[in-house]
């Protein structure tokens, strides 16, 4: 097996520009290398620039300098079939089914109906959602609009999935079930993912590693290893280390937040 990484990220910055004044830097020089199969959880405070990032790694925003690099080809500012992203809004379209929604993107890549149709079927099972393939996102709640987002995303088959808070805006019963239906579904075959969240318990139960980062400009204040072994059981988050780490990290987050207003609480 080569050394290559899946992922890796070389002196990623981005500014956007302003009407007036100096261009507002979002990311500084970012550096990071995903393994193959490893999913990496990112923590920051809002505002500091984790969405950017997952744009620029998706290949749909460009980066002002840097490369970004999938299995050792320079694939920056390029989106490809090897990347699909899952969203917290889940964003499906409104005019198609479940089974529609999960399709389109098959379609898009050029797969025959049919076949898209019967891929499509078996990713809304794995979500649990055959029996509501027919139903429009209205007709949904919001823990099954972001199954059927996870399902999208994973037909596709990519080889690095990308979840911008998929879970954020579910309720903490539902958000508890679908981190544990992921972690099943990605114990199947491990693709290498990058998740962002910002819930530091999230982190810690799904992730092999969690990137912290600072508050703006953007950077990685720190890199942690979650040391809890594969599969995961839902009882790690009554142990002492799960705690500890926690606390380490909250810590981590107050020094990358004190430039950061928002999260702290203060006017902006
Ligand atoms: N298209 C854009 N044009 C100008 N500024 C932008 C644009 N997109 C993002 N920004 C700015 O970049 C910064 C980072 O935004 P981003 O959405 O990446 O943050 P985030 O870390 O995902 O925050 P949150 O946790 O709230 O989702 C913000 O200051 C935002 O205003
Ligand atoms: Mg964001």
């Amino acid at each position: 097996m080569s050394n290559t990484p899946k992922l890796e990220l070389r002196e990623v910055s981005k500014s956007f520009p302003r009407a007036s004044g100096a261009p507002l830097t979002v990311l500084d020089r970012i550096a990071l290398s995903v393994p193959d199969q490893e999913f990496l959880v990112i923590l920051g405070p809002s505002g500091c620039g984790k969405s950017t990032l997952l744009k620029i790694i998706d290949g749909t925003e460009p980066c002002t300098t840097g490369t970004v690099l999938l299995d050792g080809a320079d694939v920056t500012g390029r989106p490809g079939t090897g990347r699909a992203m899952v969203f917290q809004g889940a964003d499906l379209l409104p005019w198609q089914t479940a089974l529609g929604n999960v399709m389109f993107g098959l379609i898009l890549r050029g797969v025959p109906k049919a076949e898209a149709r019967e891929r499509a079927m078996r990713y809304l099972e794995m979500v649990g959602l055959t029996a509501f393939a027919d139903s429009y996102p209205h007709q949904l709640s919001g823990g099954m609009q972001q199954r059927v987002g996870i399902a999208r995303a994973l037909a596709v088959e990519p080889e690095l999935l990308l979840m911008d808070e998929p879970f954020g805006a579910l309720d903490v019963q539902t958000r508890d079930l679908l981190q544990e239906e992921l972690l099943r579904i990605w114990e199947r075959d491990r693709k290498t993912v990058v998740f962002i969240t910002h819930s530091i318990e999230e982190a810690i139960y799904l992730g092999d590693r969690i990137v912290v980062m600072g508050a703006r400009p953007g950077r990685i204040e720190t890199v942690l290893q979650v040391p809890f072994p594969r599969p995961r059981r839902e009882s790690i988050r009554d142990e002492p280390e799960f705690r500890a780490l926690r606390r380490q990290i909250w810590d981590q987050l107050k020094v990358g937040a004190q430039a950061a207003p928002d999260l702290a609480g203060a006017p902006a």
